[in-house]
């Protein structure tokens, strides 16, 4: 893969150990309910979930849209295609949720057609932020919102795992992300593509159980993908947070931004 264009390729081809840590890494759990407060989503809307991953949050939606509702789900991986087509029938959604392989960053929609997108952890991978906030634009209906929910990756911390140790294997592990500080930037691209009201919320909850373990592997895969890196940090942090998680002591925050903008 080239380094170049990693943070899309890593995405449509995902290795087998990869794509099940997915299956722990996304799960829904009431703790996630608030990332989904300001969408304000409510019985027949016809909502978007682009990047739907494996499909926990097209099945979150599903449910809150209702039998007069609809979910559009998207995904550039033909597997979580498939498995959010599995795990939408396996609740019972099949007939209020579309599922569709998208190509390329524009939406096989027409305009004025959703009131609601939803895209979660998906804006830090897309070519081009502003490009993608003003598409969202032209499919959500007037009065309708855009709710994107992403991390900034400057902000990830653990522990026991040092700061600089840290920062050593994410600067190694960048080709994996087009835009790492998108939390930050998201505010300002929704207000550049000209929507009528942008808010902001931050929510930071500490998580201990080890699911972010999940998330270090990553990193320590896509770090060695890149060849660029010190293996012996990159083996200390896996290491240090694998003890951790084990001994109880683990401890992360992953600071997710919500930036619920309105057409
Ligand atoms: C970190 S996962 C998040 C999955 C899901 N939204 C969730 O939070 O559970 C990122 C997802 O976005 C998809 N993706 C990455 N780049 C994309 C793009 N340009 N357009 C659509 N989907 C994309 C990936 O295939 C993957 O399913």
């Amino acid at each position: 893969m080239s380094l170049d264009s990693y943070y899309k390729d890593h995405w449509v081809e995902i290795e087998p150990d990869r794509l099940d840590r997915y299956e722990d890494q996304f799960v829904w759990g009431p703790g996630r309910d608030r990332l989904l407060e300001p969408a304000e989503l409510r019985v027949g809307q016809s909502v978007a979930d682009y990047g739907c991953g494996p499909g926990y949050l097209s099945v979150e939606l599903a449910k809150r849209v209702g039998e007069a509702g609809h979910v559009h789900a998207f995904d550039i991986n033909a597997n979580f295609v498939e498995r959010t087509l599995a795990r939408v029938a396996s609740n019972g959604f099949a007939d209020r949720v579309t599922v569709t392989h998208l190509q390329n960053d524009m939406l096989p929609l027409a305009d004025d057609t959703l009131d609601r997108l939803v895209i979660k952890n998906v804006m830090v991978y897309v070519d081009d932020p502003l490009a993608s906030f003003r598409e969202f634009r032209r499919v959500v209906k007037p009065g309708g919102k855009v709710h994107a929910i992403d991390s900034d990756f400057y902000m990830t911390a653990f522990d026991p795992v040092s700061p600089e140790d840290w920062r050593i294997v994410l600067d190694s592990a960048l080709h994996a992300f087009r835009t790492p500080a998108i939390g930050r930037k998201m505010r300002g691209f929704a207000l550049e593509a000209g929507y009528t009201d942008v808010q902001v919320q931050v929510i930071a909850n500490p998580e201990t159980t080890g699911r972010m373990f999940n998330f270090i592997q990553n990193m320590a895969g896509y770090a060695r993908e890149g060849g660029q890196h010190d293996e012996e940090t990159v083996q200390r942090v896996v290491d240090i947070a694998s003890r951790a998680v084990e001994d109880g002591t683990f401890f992360s925050l992953n600071p997710q931004f919500l930036v619920t903008a309105t057409v």
